[in-house]
């Protein structure tokens, strides 16, 4: 399938829509407590999204019955929102996607509650920096792989691993679309990068092993085949003439996850 150049048109309403999604995030980020559910994050998404005339795109998606993942502790991706109570030391993954005017927009953060174990801290501060080091290969004429090979080699190098199973997506008038952006690879193969794509890098960073088990009941949730934790943070992504731009970039730092490390100094 080939990967759509989006117009400058497009290109706009793709700002338009990161935006909103990267503030719902923020929102999230300000309204996480100790004590809440993850269906009380799925009210807080619904609410703000609704509140920027936005629809959240996981509603009825392919049948997935609430407005935003939560994925909590040993859960890769894809946790429905339930009663689940958030605990101090639980780690959270919240995965905002909007629709706005046709164009979809995609981000998630993990974030702490209360105080994280250091493992808890290590694969999650892995999965940010694994994100992070993805974005810096992206430019026109770099290729995917070179994006998967910098996160793989990273992550691996800290004693964690890339899920294989979940990849990074192109997106626009479609949630998913080509190319699919692997987490893993080899640097100089898969397709090269043209400006006027968007497409998102959004790393699954597992303390142990990469391997992951769908939950056979609901058929949506992913957790690690181990049982150990599971970390991950996604952007959605503009290839520009001169490198990137980060379309689902914050305003500020994201309460709960960014910029949280001094806090947990003894
Ligand atoms: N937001 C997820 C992603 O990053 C996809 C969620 S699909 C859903 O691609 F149906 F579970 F919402
Ligand atoms: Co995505
Ligand atoms: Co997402």
């Amino acid at each position: 399938m080939p990967v759509e150049i989006k117009s400058p048109k497009e290109i706009e309403a793709m700002r338009v829509v990161c935006r909103l999604a990267a503030e719902t995030l923020l929102e999230v980020g300000d309204k996480l407590r100790t004590g809440m559910t993850t269906a009380d994050i799925d009210r807080i998404v619904h609410e703000h999204t609704l509140s920027q005339g936005a629809r959240p795109a996981p509603l009825h998606y392919k049948g997935f019955p609430r407005s935003v993942c939560t994925s909590v502790n040993e859960i890769v991706c894809h946790g429905i929102p339930d009663a689940t109570v958030l605990r101090n030391g639980d780690i959270v993954n919240v995965d905002v996607t909007h629709v706005y005017e046709g164009f979809h927009g995609d981000t998630s953060a993990t974030f702490y509650i209360g105080t994280p174990s250091a493992d808890a801290r290590h694969v999650t501060e892995v999965a940010r920096r694994a994100l992070d080091l993805g974005i810096a290969e992206v430019r026109e004429g770099a290729r995917l792989g070179d994006i998967g090979a910098a996160i793989q080699e990273y992550v691996e190098g800290e004693g964690c691993s890339v899920v294989r199973d979940f990849v990074g997506h192109g997106i626009g008038r479609k949630f998913h679309d080509a190319p699919q952006v692997k987490h893993y690879g080899k640097r100089g193969t898969g397709e090269r990068l043209r400006a006027g794509m968007t497409f998102t890098i959004e790393p699954m960073v597992n303390l142990g092993g990469w391997e992951v088990d769908v939950d056979t009941g609901d058929k949506w949730t992913v957790r690690t085949g181990d049982g150990k934790l599971s970390a991950q943070f996604e952007h959605t992504l503009l290839v520009t003439r001169t490198g990137v731009e980060i379309l689902t970039a914050r305003s500020r730092a994201l309460r709960g996850s960014e910029n949280v490390a001094a806090l947990f100094v003894a």
